[in-house]
């Protein structure tokens, strides 16, 4: 399997205005793929306008955010890129198409990193950020699984959340079990 870098893509609406989401870049040598499913807007996106800008983050709360409706995230200009980054990044990659590989569900979108940036430092990982971008990813994937299989990777990640967490980290946990949490109700439990 390839090393996927998750992080939050912004491609440019056919007004030139900026959206964000957050997706996984699959590395393949020295390209990175941005791999949308059907339907999406940064697919389509990527189909018009072949630029993509993605923001390394470390802060739990924005891809908590993402997945729970709040996808108003401060963007920054570029110089000499036409797709902003988001202003909180660590980092940004200016990502152009080179080719696309077409699929009824998941196009391959094969990117050239044209210049990485870097704007703060990266101070260390953290368990419980990596456990909020667990349960972000299983946020987006409610519908798919069974009750037992959500109970349970809950119950693991909260682990190093009560261990590790800081205040934001917590939030965004909160966060994401509201939404987790009403999703279990409404599905009858
Ligand atoms: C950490 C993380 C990684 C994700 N990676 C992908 C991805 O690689 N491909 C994808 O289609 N959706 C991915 N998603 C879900 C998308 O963010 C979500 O479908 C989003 O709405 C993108 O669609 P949009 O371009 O229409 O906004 C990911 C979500 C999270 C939280």
């Amino acid at each position: 399997m390839p090393l996927i870098r998750e992080c939050i893509v912004s491609t440019l609406n056919p007004a030139g205005e900026p959206h964000l989401a957050p997706l996984g870049l699959i590395e393949e040598g020295e390209r990175w793929i941005i791999a949308p499913f059907r339907p999406s807007t940064t697919l389509r996106n990527l189909e018009l306008s072949s630029r993509a800008t993605a923001s390394f983050i470390d802060d739990a709360e924005i891809f908590a955010g993402f997945v729970t409706g709040k996808r108003d995230w401060p963007t920054v200009s570029l110089p000499q890129w036409p797709v902003p980054r988001l202003e909180p990044a660590l980092a940004h990659a200016e990502l152009e198409v080179e080719r696309v590989e077409d699929d009824e569900q998941r196009p391959r979108f094969y990117c050239i990193v044209r210049r990485i940036e870097t704007h703060r430092p990266f101070l260390g990982m953290n368990r419980a950020r990596a456990a909020v971008l667990e349960a972000a990813v299983l946020a987006t994937r409610l519908n798919m699984l069974p009750r037992q299989k959500i109970d349970s990777e809950i119950a693991y990640l909260k682990i190093a959340i009560e261990k590790t967490a800081g205040p934001s980290e917590k939030a965004a946990w909160e966060r994401l079990m509201a939404r987790i949490n009403a999703h279990r109700t409404e599905s009858g439990g």
